[in-house]
Parts: structure tokens; sequence; C-alpha cells
């Protein structure tokens, strides 16, 4: 899964030395134990919701979903935080607890060992290509983790509930200044705005798109939330909310005409519209979007 040098080159080759070729045919011939390894990738730009999903969820999911639990896990260097806040997922992966490699001193054997995760391509999985699963497989097994019994919004749901809706939070750049003020307007439309992540079932998703960002960020959750079957709506930010106003001289190109930034290569781009921009939602133009979405959960 080379596709990334920043991730690849932040992945160590002294971990990879430590699970050696040669160990390995030893380990083969002495194979006690009848589990098939996985190494995981657990760095990168880990902790990053969408790379949390895109670099190993996902990868994980088709790699190692087709043992049905009977794989062991071992990764370099294991961060608590990371494998905690997704021990669900990776309960229902493997049977096992997952092997810090970095921590064990003992020779490892495993009969089968896969060494890197299997990745088709940004947030999506191709059903073309083995393991031939889908988006939709992927949402499923999603909801069977986290016992999400709801398939779709029914007029049950409608009657006994209104509707949640929770917002993701960004805090270095891409963030909301007035996220308060929008989660009060949003509970003021009707819906409960909750912080908890787990048991929600997402049905829509609304992607918020800064100023000039749409070139790079729409297919990053438009394609995984059509995959997956959610509606899908999107909010694009106007440069009267966005601080990009004021930073450069009017008639700037910035203003005039993100594509021709975008042509000059990701790390100008980035530096302007991604890593330096934050947003004030103009109320009156993202209330029309909620309204959409209630609507859309209405009976
Ligand atoms: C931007 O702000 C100006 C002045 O407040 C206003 O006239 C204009 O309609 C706004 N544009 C958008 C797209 O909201
Ligand atoms: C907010 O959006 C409305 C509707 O597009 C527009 O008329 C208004 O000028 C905007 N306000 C600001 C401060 O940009």
């Amino acid at each position: 899964m080379a596709y990334d040098s920043i991730f690849s080159k932040s992945f160590g080759q002294s971990e990879l030395k430590k699970l050696g070729f040669g160990a390995l045919i030893i380990c083969f011939i002495m194979a006690s134990s009848f589990h098939t390894v996985l190494k995981q990738h657990v760095r990168g730009y880990c902790g990053n919701q969408f790379h949390d999903f895109t670099d190993v969820l996902i990868p994980l999911y088709l790699t190692s979903r087709r043992f049905h639990g009977e794989v062991l896990f071992l990764v370099a260097d294991k961060r608590f935080f990371w494998i905690s806040k997704y021990k669900p997922i990776l309960d229902k992966l493997s049977n096992y607890d997952i092997v810090d490699i970095n921590k064990e001193n003992n020779v490892l054997c495993f009969k089968r060992m896969i060494v890197g995760l299997r990745a088709h391509k940004e947030f999506a999985i191709d059903p073309l290509e083995p393991p031939h699963y889908s988006m939709e497989d992927f949402r499923q097994f999603l909801r069977s983790t986290f016992s999400l019994e709801r398939e779709s919004v029914t007029n049950h749901v409608c009657r006994t509930r209104r509707p949640r809706m929770l917002i993701i939070s960004r805090r270095k750049n891409r963030f909301i200044k007035n996220e308060i003020e929008v989660s009060n307007m949003a509970r003021s439309l009707g819906f409960d705005v909750g912080g908890g992540r787990n048991r929600v079932e997402y049905i829509i998703v609304i992607q918020i798109i800064p100023f000039g960002a749409e070139l790079w960020a729409k297919p990053y959750f438009q394609l995984p939330a059509k995959g997956m079957k959610l509606r899908y709506l999107e909010y694009k930010v106007s440069l009267n909310e966005s601080s990009l106003l004021g930073k450069y001289p009017l008639d700037s190109q910035v203003y005039r005409d993100p594509g021709a930034i975008y042509n000059k290569g990701f790390i100008v781009y980035h530096s302007v519209y991604l890593n330096n921009q934050d947003v004030t939602l103009n109320f009156s133009r993202f209330r029309e979007i909620l309204l959409k979405a209630f609507q859309l959960v209405q009976c």
C-alpha cells in the first residue's frame, strides 16, 4: 500500500527487519500457532478520522475480514488512544489481543503471515478487485459491529425520535468558528445535536467544503457516502464566510481562480486553502441545507 509516500516513509525499516525473512522460514518450520498474522499500519496520519478509515480500517477490513476473527494483529508502535478508539471494529475483525512487536522479545511463530494491508483506492472499495467486497458490505460490517438496527429512516423512528445531528469538529484548521451557534440553530430546527459517536446510524452526510477546496475535497466524502448508499449533501462556503477574505488583495487569483492555484501543485494549494482557512457559516445559507436534511428524515 505504498500509494502515499509520506505515509510509507513514516513506517520504519527496523520493524520490517524484526520480521525478517530468515526468521519467517524458521518460524514456518517450527510453527506451533495457526493464526494468520497481519502487520498493521497504525502510523502515518493516524488520529485523523478520514485517514483512520482510508489508511487503516478499510484496508484492514479488506485484508482480514475473510479470516472471521482467526487472525492475530501484530502492530509496530501500538498507540493506546488509537486502539481504544476503534476497539469495537478491531475486536470484530480479530478474536485475539493485538501484539505490540516493539515490546516483544520472543521469536513468534506463525504458520502464515501477511505483511502489509490490501487497499484499493482512497476511502473506497472496488468490488471488482479481490476480495470482492463493496462499500455497502463495509457499511453492513460497521452496522453489525455497533449493533445498529435501523436499515433506513422508517416511520417508526420518525415518530419516536428527533433526528440526531453529529458535527465532526476539526481543531487545527478548516474548523467552524461559530460551531456552537450552528448547533444551537440545528436544535431550534428540531435536531438533537449530540457528541457521542457510538450507535448513531449515519443516513445523511453533509460535507462543508471550504472556499476553493472543492477541487480537492469533493470526492473525499461524496464518493464514499454514495458507495455506502448514504444521502449526500454539500455546502460550499462562500468567500464571505471564509477567513481567507481580507488576506489577499481583492483581485487575487486566490479568490478569482482556485483552479489556477490547484494547478500550481499540492503544496501551494494546501497552504492556501486547506491549512490556513477557517469558516464562519452564514446562518441564512446554512439553514437551507439543514432544512433540506431535516425534510429528508421526515416521514
Ligand atoms: C457577501 O457579503 C456582501 C456584503 O455583506 C453581500 O452583499 C453579498 O451578498 C454576500 N455574498 C454572499 C455570496 O453571501
Ligand atoms: C448570507 O447569505 C445570504 C443569502 O445568500 C446573503 O444575502 C447575505 O448577504 C449573507 N451574509 C453575509 C454576511 O455574507
